[in-house]
């Protein structure tokens, strides 16, 4: 099974079961995104979400935004499927397209955003992705980013078990909720530990430091750190000009 097969088949129950097994800073951390969006409710602008998935944060900004207009990109073709079922009641303000992030071109936008997708993009391959996302945004325009990063001097071990301590109350509050079952959560924690196990989970560490050198670099004026639960972290970073020059 490639990373590709693992999403293909954990898309169905995605919405249910990721806000639980991805602990209590996915929500947190999308809804913060959402709060980084440096445009007031009632004003018009158009997104680009890169790696969607099944679209939770493209909702979320069409819905606290209703001028706003959003592309929804993502390589995997049932997480489009659900992505487009979503997104279908909000007509032209919402496009929904297949891509690899690793080639793609978005349109010309005024802020692109993305959430725990660029760990599974390989360093190497991220210059030239943020420059595409810099040559993207109008003046003024911003890419955040929420993604897991290491920021510092690396901690795995007594520090990690802390936050698995957190997934694990949240998970067990969604089972006596009656939001997921014991089974479920043990069998989307076993197929990630098979991939692990068989070297076809592909996940990169990226540092906070090094991803906010690499945006400077591909011509973002002004990058920041704004939002860290564990390794979760948000950073915003805006292309020359705009209201802000
Ligand atoms: C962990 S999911 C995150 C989905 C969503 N952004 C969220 O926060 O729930 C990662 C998503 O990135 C997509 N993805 C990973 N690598 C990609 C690539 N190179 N091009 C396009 N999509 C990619 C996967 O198909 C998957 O839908």
């Amino acid at each position: 099974m490639s990373t590709d097969d693992y999403f293909a088949s954990v898309a169905e129950s995605y919405d249910r079961l990721q806000p639980i097994v991805a602990g209590p800073w996915y929500e947190a951390g999308l809804a913060m995104v959402r709060d980084m969006v440096p445009h007031e409710p009632k004003e018009a602008f158009s997104f680009v979400e890169l790696g969607c998935g099944t679209a939770v944060l493209t909702k979320m900004l069409l819905d606290h935004f209703p001028l706003a207009r959003g592309r929804a990109v993502d390589g995997e073709p049932a997480m489009l499927e659900i992505a487009r079922k979503k997104l279908a009641a909000y007509g032209d303000r919402a496009a929904v397209e297949q891509a690899d992030i690793l080639l793609y071109r978005p349109p010309e936008c005024d802020a692109v955003v993305s959430s725990f997708v660029f760990h599974h993009l390989p360093p190497e391959k991220l210059p030239e992705t943020y420059r595409r996302i810099s040559d993207a945004l109008r003046p003024g325009g911003c890419f955040i980013l929420l993604d897991q990063m290491t920021v510092g001097r690396a901690w795995n071990k007594r520090v990690g078990q802390q936050g698995w301590r957190l997934v694990w109350r949240h998970t067990a509050e969604a089972i006596a909720g009656g939001l997921a079952t014991q089974d479920e959560v043990d069998a989307r924690f076993a197929l990630k530990r098979k991939m692990k196990e068989e070297g076809k989970d592909i996940e990169y560490r990226h540092s906070a430091e090094q991803v906010m050198e690499g945006m400077q670099a591909a011509a973002f004026d002004e990058v920041g750190l704004v939002w860290r639960t564990f390794a979760s972290t948000i950073l915003v970073a805006f292309v020359r000009g705009g209201r802000g020059d």
